[in-house]
């Protein structure tokens, strides 16, 4: 009974008080090499691969934000969720200028892997999905599994942030400066706007069961999507060419757990990352106990292209 009324008692608006902060940012990517941590080519890529998963996806959250914006009827959760809107469109930009400016210009295929995210982000998940058009009393069901899906990722996003937020050991191995900030610029605003997504869901009538599947889907789905395109950027470069990585074969993904058992300040395991969902499963999760927003912020009020930001805007 007292679980019920837990699970009935949603928040209505924003769980949050301060004012979510839109930056404007520009990166540099003349002197990034493609192993961007020195000697690291495995971990290299894979935080490179990123920047094509991520700009369909953020863009994505973006459209769909701006379609249920009417919807919301708390004021300050409004607020939040413009300044998220605004904030993933830049991050989306971010990356996008390292396929464009960095990766591309170092010979690396980054078309196929786009495309793939096009269709998922832009076809299949569209308000029209692969062009059908969605009977009108099921619009609303649609919107909000999408909208469950944005809360899942943002609550891995917001894992992953504080794992870049608080990593030191990639600093010390040299890492390329614009790459190191870029990935702790984008994890301290994941952390800054993580209450959004999961306000908006349970403001617009989400609910609590549908957690379970969503998790399934997103965890699986993003794992899948970040190994298979990982591998592709791989495959072009000739020191992995004998082994042909594939999301399908067991090298890449052992190839991941066994760094990661080597030194988890390389990368996280896949299984930790797994086990993470888990918290956003219990009854009582609270995005805001997931992250220090201070430490974020603190990040931000240091970080390179932030404060060149302010810089242009003064
Ligand atoms: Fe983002
Ligand atoms: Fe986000």
């Amino acid at each position: 009974m007292k679980l019920l009324s837990l699970l009935k008692k949603s928040k209505i608006g924003s769980s949050i008080q301060y004012q979510i902060k839109p930056r404007k940012v520009k990166f540099e990517w003349q002197q990034t090499p493609v192993d961007w941590i020195p000697n690291q080519p495995f971990v290299s890529y894979f935080v490179n691969e990123i920047n094509m998963i991520l700009p369909a996806g953020e863009f994505w959250f973006c459209r769909l934000y701006n379609k249920v914006l009417p919807q919301i009827s708390d004021e300050k959760l409004k607020q939040d969720v413009k300044a998220f809107i605004r904030q993933e469109a830049m991050h989306a930009q971010a990356h996008a200028s390292a396929n464009k400016e960095y990766l591309s210009l170092r010979n690396i295929d980054v078309e196929r892997n786009l495309k793939l995210m096009d269709f998922l982000f832009g076809k299949l998940l569209a308000d029209q999905p692969l062009g059908l058009s969605v009977p009108k009393p099921l619009e609303h069901q649609w919107d909000l599994f999408r909208l469950g899906i944005i809360a899942t990722v943002e609550h891995m996003t917001c894992v992953l942030g504080k794992y870049v937020l608080y990593n030191q050991y990639w600093q010390q191995l040299g890492a390329d400066p614009s790459m190191l900030d870029l990935v702790k610029w984008h994890g301290a605003e994941e952390i800054e706007h993580r209450t959004v997504a999961f306000d908006l869901y349970r403001h617009l009538g989400g609910g609590y069961i549908a957690r379970y599947y969503l998790s399934v889907v997103v965890i699986a789905g993003v794992l899948g999507l970040w190994v298979d395109g990982a591998a592709h950027i791989m495959r072009q470069d000739k020191r992995f060419k004998s082994i042909h990585p594939s999301v399908f074969k067991p090298w890449i993904w052992r190839e991941w757990y066994r760094i990661s058992q080597q030194d988890n300040r390389l990368m996280p395991s896949p299984l930790w990352l797994v086990s993470q969902q888990l918290g956003y499963l219990m009854p009582w999760y609270d995005p805001v106990q997931e992250a220090k927003t201070e430490d974020a912020l603190a990040y931000l009020n240091h970080s390179p292209a932030a404060k060149r930001a302010i810089l242009k805007v003064a």
